[in-house]
């Protein structure tokens, strides 16, 4: 009895500390909801210039993608010079590509009131090849703060063989987050070691946001043995080519590890890259959405077409992504489809009481689907069965004559929709549910309210 009790306390105790620490390291008003921008390297890698980061930046500002949240302009690898200074060992930029310096870059960028982010890695050199940080933490992080750096993603590339234990990696991914936190600049750090050695672990103590698996690829689902693991907890080898399928499979256990100031990154946007469809890259945005994952965008912007607009400005589903609770969805159901893929049911809190709901058909059918409302719940409430709600479909305009506008109210329903959802193969039907009292609103019952339980449908 004593042992239970002394057991108990100290694993109460080490809660405790585990709690202070990431109290401590939590930076108010750093990632306080996922980051949102665009990060260069999906679609254009090396090839880029000053010119390829300004000009995203202005159409950014310029497009209304600013006006719905996004922020971070991030360039990612290949924007060194040769070597680093040779005298101070100081990063520098590429002389011609670069030719007016990375502070410049970012002069530009918050001119226009948007954020500007770097790409280093911790290892010898980054992923292209270039000079990288480990060794090489504090001018960097130093030099990265005079350039008005406020966002670092940092790569595992080169590592030197500093991985296979999470202790190895921590260390080596701490002495960044030392530095940084040294040169008193708020510098979101967004840890990139692809999910190995377990990083929700022990990222929240050193970092606002960590990646969870290898690099995505622009496919819905081409299953690919560069991204070998069926899930990411003690994955062997993270590798790349990971297909947005795969990537919400393994973000779906990882959901309980993020808040507000610490969140699971599923990697840079495709959507607009060209490889999917629009129900595709509609179901890919609102997972990661619904994930808390940052929203960072990784197309041209300046030859985007207005479907691609279209998906990543709905303001409904940015507002679940960037909801202020910061609980990311958790999945209550995955069932299997004849013929291959699932059906997947996934649903969170939001702030202000109403709960949202994703139906994700990863099957290659079109399918008729009965929702129990009593399943969007993680402990069904009591009154779950009794509750009433007003659905409002999140891809669907609430005007049409606004395209501003998303979130269409789809009805009042209690235990479970009135009737079956059609979704078509590879789509995502997001909905917010918003408890309604009946006794408040009598006008509602007499045509809307469906009293049927689910095996009725
Ligand atoms: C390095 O220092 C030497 C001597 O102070 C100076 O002549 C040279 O221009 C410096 N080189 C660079 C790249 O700053
Ligand atoms: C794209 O949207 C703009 C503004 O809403 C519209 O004027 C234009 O015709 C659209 N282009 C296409 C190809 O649909
Ligand atoms: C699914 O429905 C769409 C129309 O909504 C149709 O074009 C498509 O052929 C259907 N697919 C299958 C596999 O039945
Ligand atoms: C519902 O509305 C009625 C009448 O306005 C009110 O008395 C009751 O407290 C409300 N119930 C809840 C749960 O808010």
């Amino acid at each position: 009895m004593l042992t239970t009790t002394a057991l108990a306390l100290s694993t109460l105790a080490l809660r405790v500390s585990a709690e202070v620490k990431m109290a401590n390291h939590r930076r108010p008003g750093l990632a306080d909801t996922p980051p949102l921008g665009w990060n260069s390297w999906n679609k254009f890698g090396c090839d880029i210039s000053q010119d390829t980061i300004l000009d995203a930046a202005k159409v950014i500002a310029d497009s209304g993608l600013q006006a719905v949240g996004y922020e971070y302009v991030i360039i990612d690898d290949c924007w060194h010079a040769d070597e680093r200074d040779k005298n101070t060992s100081a990063p520098l930029a590429h002389p011609e590509r670069f030719s007016k310096g990375i502070k410049y870059i970012a002069d530009e960028v918050h001119k226009l009131g948007l954020k500007f982010g770097i790409y280093s890695s911790a290892g010898t050199h980054t992923c292209a090849g270039r000079f990288a940080s480990l060794g090489y933490e504090e001018i960097d992080a130093k030099t990265y703060a005079e350039w008005d750096v406020d966002y670092l993603k940092y790569d595992n590339c080169y590592n030197e063989g500093q991985s296979g234990t999470p202790e190895a990696s921590f260390k080596r991914y701490n002495k960044m987050s030392k530095a940084l936190k040294k040169t008193g600049r708020p510098i979101v750090y967004a840890l990139c070691n692809w999910g190995e050695d377990g990083p929700w672990n022990w990222a929240p103590t050193i970092s606002e946001t960590w990646r969870i698996s290898g690099d995505v690829w622009d496919s819905f689902d081409t299953v690919d043995d560069y991204c070998p693991c069926e899930t990411m907890i003690d994955c062997k080898m993270s590798g790349f080519h990971c297909s947005v399928s795969k990537i919400i499979e393994f973000s779906a256990s990882l959901g309980q590890k993020a808040g507000p100031g610490h969140w699971n990154d599923m990697d840079m946007l495709e959507v607009g890259n060209g490889g999917q469809t629009y129900d595709e890259y509609a179901t890919h945005f609102s997972m990661w959405a619904l994930a808390k994952s940052p929203l960072i965008l990784g197309h041209d912007l300046t030859a985007m077409t207005n479907e691609t607009y279209e998906i990543v400005t709905n303001k409904a589903i940015i507002a679940v992504n960037q909801d202020k609770l910061g609980k990311p969805a958790q999945r209550r159901w995955k069932r299997k489809i004849e013929g291959g893929g699932t059906l997947q049911m996934w649903s969170g809190q939001l702030d202000n009481g109403d709960t949202v709901v994703a139906l994700v058909n990863l099957s290659p059918r079109n399918l008729s689907v009965a929702v129990d409302i009593a399943d969007m719940f993680d402990a069904p409430e009591r009154d779950a069965k009794t509750k009433t709600y007003e659905f409002f479909d999140l891809w669907e305009r609430a005007d049409e004559n606004d395209l501003q506008s998303w979130g269409r109210s789809v009805g009042v329903h209690q235990n479970s929709f009135s009737a079956p959802v059609q979704l078509r193969s590879h789509q995502t039907k997001v909905f917010r549910a918003h408890p309604i009292n009946l006794s408040s609103n009598p006008d509602l019952v007499p045509q809307q309210v469906v009293f049927k339980t689910n095996s009725d449908n």
